[in-house]
């Protein structure tokens, strides 16, 4: 006992020597944030990012990057731990990982046990006592910090709102007190970081573009009413089942929305000004945090910190912005899947890269491991992983940045839960470079958290080489059979059997 002791005791003390010249990590999240950013969308209309679009441009910027639950605290708790939802358990907004699925060290705390000074701010775990005990306190080396709330601009009487320059200043939007927070803190822990006395982890999570989009009004001149568009799909995909369906009832709670008395049901749509007017006020409240993002990458560079400091930025899950008529996420469809990821490595990732290859949002974690210099995780055991504190169930980027095109894993995959009179459903997503293949099937809960692939409640195939707004389901047509037999393998066998050759066993 005594041996391993003094062992721990040496492992901490070499881990806190090697700390003092490790470089920082500036870890940002954006919540509700889809794609639409200039680097990732061409137009209809133009995304005005210029400060992500900029970081981009010195980054590995993954193209196809899928979340592993398209809900917050799941896709969450997924990422920090770098385990799938069916090993953390989370697959809601009141369970906590470290009750539900294990003690897992996730990646705050993982620096921090390493000699990091790590500070958290924003939404980073869902918060609150049930989801993360309050933000997960084991994660951080400081009090956490949460931007005033602002009745004025939480209620739920307004979907949107555009706020004046008077209003904003008088009482500050949550966002713009974060963006404030992280600058000052940067010129707190900015000097010790930069003499390499203690490296920092920050983590600043964004509360924007999330639901209601509330957002400085200057931002809406930017997106003239004649340059909004309606989405070319604005109804279901053709035989869809109806358990993919989600009655987007965290729209339906505002009450300018409510009073439209619209179901929330297939092929049922929000009239058209409404829909132009979410669509102008998302893309507004994007514009808005790249903003509030630019503002604390420039003190980064005012600090000279720029080279010295690993920055990852994400958005937590895509969002439905009327595309099958549907909102918000908690679908299976790949605009509730495919969300924004990049990360920069100085002296790495300098003149930009940018990969087309399937990626998962658990890989974040083992590449900010091994982008920091520290040895690489062990890929979590297949048989029982609950007790092992430390392990992951992705892979590291950090083969993409010397070769984006390198073979790579064959698919991404992800999942969505539904209960259907009290029995849970869920539904298993398999992205492969062609194809969206999902199943809605019989899951047991406890005790093994697995599926029964012979209770099917529907099945979808989306062929994304003809079809990329996933509009005609071919699951059941004869001229997908074979695709479908194949994509169902790859779908049983899990992730696993789809990791990159050659890296993995
Ligand atoms: C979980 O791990 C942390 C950090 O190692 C430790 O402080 C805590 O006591 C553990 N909790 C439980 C319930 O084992
Ligand atoms: C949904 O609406 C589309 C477009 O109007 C229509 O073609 C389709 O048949 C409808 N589907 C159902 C199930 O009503
Ligand atoms: C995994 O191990 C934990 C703790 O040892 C146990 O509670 C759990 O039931 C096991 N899970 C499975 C699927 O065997």
């Amino acid at each position: 006992m005594r041996k391993v002791l003094r062992l721990v005791v040496l492992c901490l003390i070499v881990n806190f020597m090697q700390a003092k010249s490790r470089k920082n990590i500036l870890f940002l999240v954006a919540d509700d944030m889809r794609p639409d950013l200039g680097v990732y969308r061409s137009g209809d209309p133009v995304i005005h990012t210029p400060n992500l679009d900029a970081l981009a441009g010195k980054s590995l910027l993954l193209k196809k990057a899928y979340v592993q639950q398209a809900y917050c605290s799941p896709s969450r708790t997924s990422l920090l731990t770098g385990r799938r939802p069916d090993t953390t358990h989370v697959y809601d907004l009141v369970h906590y990982f470290r009750q539900s699925g294990g003690n897992f060290t996730t990646i705050p705390q993982y620096f921090k046990e390493r000699g990091y000074n790590s500070i958290g701010m924003g939404k980073i775990f869902h918060p609150g006592r049930k989801a993360s005990e309050f933000d997960d306190p084991i994660s951080w080396s400081r009090p956490y910090f949460h931007s005033d709330e602002n009745e004025a601009y939480q209620g739920r009487k307004h979907s949107w709102r555009a706020v004046s320059k008077d209003e904003y200043n008088d009482k500050p939007l949550p966002d713009i007190q974060l963006a404030n927070k992280a600058i000052e803190v940067l010129r707190q822990v900015g000097p010790a970081a930069k003499r390499g006395e203690q490296p920092f982890f920050m983590a600043v999570g964004f509360y924007k573009p999330h639901l209601p989009f509330v957002f400085p009004e200057e931002y809406l001149s930017l997106y003239p009413p004649e340059n909004i568009k309606l989405p070319k799909n604005g109804y279901i995909p053709a035989h869809m089942p109806p358990i993919a369906w989600s009655k987007y009832w965290e729209l339906l709670i505002y009450k300018d929305i409510a009073e439209l008395q619209v179901s929330g049901q297939p092929n049922t749509s929000l009239p058209r000004d409404v829909v132009m007017n979410l669509r102008r006020a998302y893309y507004s409240s994007i514009s808005f945090i790249d903003n509030e993002v630019g503002r604390v990458l420039q003190e980064l560079k005012t600090l000279g910190l720029e080279d010295n400091t690993i920055v990852s930025f994400l958005g937590d899950h895509g969002w439905q912005l009327g595309e099958h008529g549907e909102w918000c996420k908690h679908t299976n469809f790949e605009d509730a899947l495919h969300a924004p990821m990049m990360i920069r490595v100085p002296g790495i990732t300098d003149g930009g890269i940018v990969s087309e290859r399937l990626t998962e949002f658990v890989d974040l974690f083992p590449t900010l491991v091994e982008s920091a210099g520290f040895t690489p995780l062990t890929l979590c055991s297949e048989v029982n992983s609950t007790k092992t504190i430390l392990c992951r169930e992705g892979t590291s980027l950090m083969p993409l940045m010397q070769n984006p095109t390198r073979k790579w894993k064959s698919a991404a995959f992800s999942q969505y839960p539904r209960y259907l009179n009290g029995l849970l459903i869920m539904g298993y997503s398999v992205r492969n470079d062609k194809f969206r293949y999902t199943e809605w099937v019989q899951f047991n809960r406890k005790p093994s958290f697995k599926p029964n692939w012979n209770i099917l409640y529907g099945a979808e195939l989306y062929d994304h080489t003809t079809d990329p707004g996933e509009n005609f389901n071919r699951a059941d047509e004869a001229e997908y059979h074979d695709h479908r037999v194949t994509l169902m393998g790859l779908l049983h066998k899990g992730w696993r059997n789809s990791l990159p050759p050659a890296l993995e066993k």
